[in-house]
């Protein structure tokens, strides 16, 4: 796969209450210890595990069949007995089938464009193997667990699909065969609801929507057909979400085993004023190489993200700790498996940071936003100091360390701030000497406006603007 799937729906879930008890203490370090306690504390799973399925086709050379009926059940039918698949004559087509619950898959971890080779190097520090780089996002070969792992631990990737099936194809009617013959009874059945959806890069296909459902037609027919009925579509909370990707000459589906997308860390509840994604966060404080162990001020800190991503990092807090995942809800899931390895998470979380955390920001709602985050986040309101502020007034904490922010840009700057930038650039000269200055933006002047030179410049994606994170060494003025 060489793209970004198009976005799809999230869930809102919140996350698991604790069961553990909590043990009384008073002063700065009780503080710290509860915070701990909070990041620490074990959820329980939500869905139940799902009947075992068959065992899957790992190859086949697939025949086009008569088409099926389409259209979905509006409730879900009492289950009549069930059927042999129907035999099938046509034009045959090669596909491969990776859909077996103990083997392997190719799995591609979407992430926001210019991630890319951070992602790469955080798979690989988590151990998976064959990482390659893709277009706006990340391949590597994974089993089950890891991709549980992946899901956990990944701070860079936005899903991680995991591959069920690839096929050359021609026609939507190959499309149907591919997905009919894939074993998505292994993963999940009429019990469950589902959503699919499709992206594409120079697809053929005239219509996306069609394909999306020949691939949903496909599914339920052969679950139909296995188990006599067909899973319910739901657009909104589905139990199950599929992903067709599509390209001129092929198609490959997978299974979201995310379900909401991984930058949803599960804390955020105030938004402020445009909020970075959590991912897009993490990524620039590794494009910035931040030292957890070293200071970080965010002066244009809106609701928080960079600096509660940067509290986690430090703290080690894995950052799907606290959130359902759509893996939770297949057939097979193996709760004891995944409360081991979050415990085991839990367990390496470190007890406090030492290193100063600032944010300041002019607008107190955006203040209040990032101190509810905070809280959200099962953080101790010290572990980072908010404060409202003018940039142009914050001090360093420290000889030496790092600034990474997300300055107002775009719609929200009128013409007198190139005034602002002098001003500012003034202010890191006379005060930020040793520092590391990283600024994200839409707005491919502020060099200019800043009058600074930048040592890097990081083309990224913050949604739908095209940005670049500049990388500023401020020098002491002698060495200027
Ligand atoms: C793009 S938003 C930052 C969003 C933030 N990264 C987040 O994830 O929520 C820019 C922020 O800069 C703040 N701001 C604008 N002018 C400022 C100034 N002179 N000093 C401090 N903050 C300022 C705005 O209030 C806004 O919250």
């Amino acid at each position: 796969m060489t793209s970004t799937p198009k976005k799809t729906l999230t869930l809102k879930k919140k996350p698991q209450s604790s069961n553990e008890d909590r043990r009384v203490r008073s002063g700065a370090r009780a503080r710290q210890a509860q915070q701990m306690q909070r990041l620490r504390q074990e959820d329980t799973p939500t869905t139940p595990a799902a009947p075992a399925a068959q065992t899957p086709q790992r190859s086949a050379r697939i025949t086009k069949r008569a088409k099926p009926p389409t259209g979905y059940a509006p409730t879900r039918p009492a289950p009549p007995a069930p059927r042999k698949p129907v035999p099938v004559q046509g034009p045959e087509i090669q596909a491969r089938f990776s859909a077996e619950r103990h083997g392997r898959f190719p799995v591609f971890a979407p992430c926001p464009q210019g991630l890319e080779e951070a992602l790469a190097v955080e798979l690989q520090a988590l151990g998976f193997d064959q990482v390659s780089q893709g277009r706006a996002g990340c391949h590597f070969v994974a089993d089950w667990q890891d991709v549980l792992r992946a899901n956990l631990y990944s701070r860079l990737a936005t899903r991680i699909l995991v591959q069920m099936s690839y096929a050359k194809i021609q026609n939507e009617d190959e499309l149907y065969e591919l997905a009919y013959q894939t074993p998505w009874e292994n993963w999940f059945g009429p019990q469950h609801t589902l959503r699919v959806d499709t992206s594409a890069i120079r697809s053929p296909f005239q219509s996306l929507q069609f394909a999306n459902l020949r691939v949903k037609d496909a599914i339920c027919d052969r679950l139909r057909d296995r188990e006599g009925a067909r899973p319910d579509i739901d657009t909104v909370r589905p139990d199950a979400k599929v992903h067709a990707f599509l390209n001129e000459d092929s198609a490959t589906l997978y299974i979201d085993s995310s379900g909401e997308s991984l930058f949803k860390r599960g804390w955020r509840h105030h938004k402020g004023d445009a909020p970075l994604r959590e991912n897009l966060a993490a990524g620039l404080l590794a494009l910035s190489d931040w030292d957890p162990n070293a200071p970080l001020i965010d002066p244009f800190c809106g609701s928080g993200t960079i600096l509660i991503e940067a509290a986690w990092i430090a703290l080690g807090a894995p950052p799907g700790i606290w959130r359902p995942f759509h893996f939770e809800r297949l057939r097979d899931h193996d709760a004891k498996a995944w409360q081991d390895l979050k415990a085991e998470a839990r367990a390496n979380i470190a007890a406090e940071i030492e290193i100063p955390l600032v944010g300041c920001d002019i607008n107190p709602a955006a203040i209040e936003a990032a101190q509810a985050n905070l809280a959200r986040a099962h953080l101790h309101p010290n572990t980072i100091r908010f404060e409202t502020g003018n940039a142009l007034a914050i001090q360093p904490v420290a000889a030496q360390g790092w600034i990474v922010t997300n300055p107002p840009y775009g719609e929200r700057l009128d013409e007198t701030d190139t005034e602002f930038w002098e001003q500012w650039a003034t202010h890191l000269k006379r005060n930020f000497a040793g520092w590391s200055v990283n600024l994200i933006t839409s707005d491919l002047d502020i060099p200019s406006k800043l009058r600074l030179k930048p040592n890097r410049r990081y083309p990224l994606y913050n949604g739908p603007l095209d940005c670049r994170l500049f990388t500023f060494q401020m020098v002491p003025a002698s060495n200027r």
